[in-house]
């Protein structure tokens, strides 16, 4: 029997659009078992969506890296803990895309290292931002080549808590996506990479309270507002309640506050507030960052 934890992740953090993100505290988690027939058992809080056949997404990426390696796929008993909230911008496809690929790595006896997963994963999700904490652990920054990717974790321990506000709506990220502009000004170019460069610094030489200005962006935030109303408003607030720093989670609706230890309920609340505002109900964790990302376990 196979076990895989996998962390739900926060991509983004403001500026880094498609190359920035991080791990939480939060798992969903995938265990196989050889089967004569391919069978999903849903367990945990979040299962609802979950396709129950060939299209299921763990199951696909296994058959994908099987096909890259020429191995014959092997049908599984695959059962899915869910915990990480379904499309609200806290990685939980991504999860799926993680674990699938390894479990299908250990079946085949570890033709890959997690470097190796990684570019597979970046290939299948389209950018790393979420895929890479989920594999490493910690603060991320992942750079992709013409061929490859280029992954660098900034941090692993940091102080702060991670605190999600969770809104009460679905965003699919291909709508999400979808609504962007394709071309960005320059001085918006200027703006954000600017802020990449500071929130690296911040992260790597733990000047929290650089995040205020670090995690701002001119690039996607904005531009998803009427998907969540009440977000500009919502982080905002966060900053005003005592966050170092806030930003959209991913695509959204989830909202991710950087927040000193001791006042993660009041800046909670604030959020919550903003969003309430604009008829928009939400939850909140406060999560600690995962330090280590995926774990497989072989029994
Ligand atoms: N970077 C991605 C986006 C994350 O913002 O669209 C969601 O997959």
């Amino acid at each position: 029997m196979l076990q895989v934890k996998v962390p739900a992740t926060s991509a983004n953090l403001g500026p880094g659009f498609d190359c920035m993100g991080l791990a939480v505290k939060l798992y969903n988690t995938f265990t196989a078992e050889a089967s004569d027939r391919l069978e999903f058992i849903l367990e945990g809080t979040y299962c609802d969506h979950i396709p129950l056949d060939e299209n299921n997404l763990l199951w696909k990426t296994a058959c994908l890296l099987w096909q890259r390696i020429g191995f014959n796929p092997k049908p599984l008993k695959i059962t899915t803990q869910g915990h990480v909230p379904p499309a609200r911008g806290l990685g939980s496809s991504s999860t799926a895309v993680v674990g699938g690929l390894l479990i299908a790595n250990a079946i085949a006896g570890y033709p890959y290292d997690r470097f190796e997963l990684l570019k597979l994963a970046t290939e299948i999700e389209g950018h790393p931002d979420n895929v890479s904490p989920a594999l490493y652990g910690g603060i991320t920054l992942t750079v992709m080549t013409e061929d490859s990717v280029v992954p660098r974790i900034l941090s692993k321990n940091p102080s702060f808590k991670a605190v999600v506000v969770i809104p009460d709506i679905l965003v699919e990220t291909e709508k999400a996506r979808g609504i962007l502009p394709t071309a960005v000004p320059r001085n918006d170019v200027v703006f954000n990479s600017s802020r990449v460069g500071l929130l690296v610094d911040a992260f790597i030489h733990e000047d929290y309270h650089l995040l205020s200005i670090a995690t701002q962006d001119r690039i996607h935030q904005n531009q998803r507002a009427s998907l969540i109303p009440g977000m500009p408003e919502a982080l905002h607030s966060a900053l005003k309640a005592g966050a170092y720093g806030a930003a959209l989670s991913g695509s959204g609706p989830t909202l991710l506050a950087f927040c000193p230890a001791g006042i993660e309920q009041r800046v909670a609340e604030h959020m919550q507030n903003a969003l309430a505002k604009n008829y928009l109900q939400s939850t909140f964790m406060a999560l600690d960052i995962d330090p280590e990302g995926a774990v497989l376990i072989e029994e």
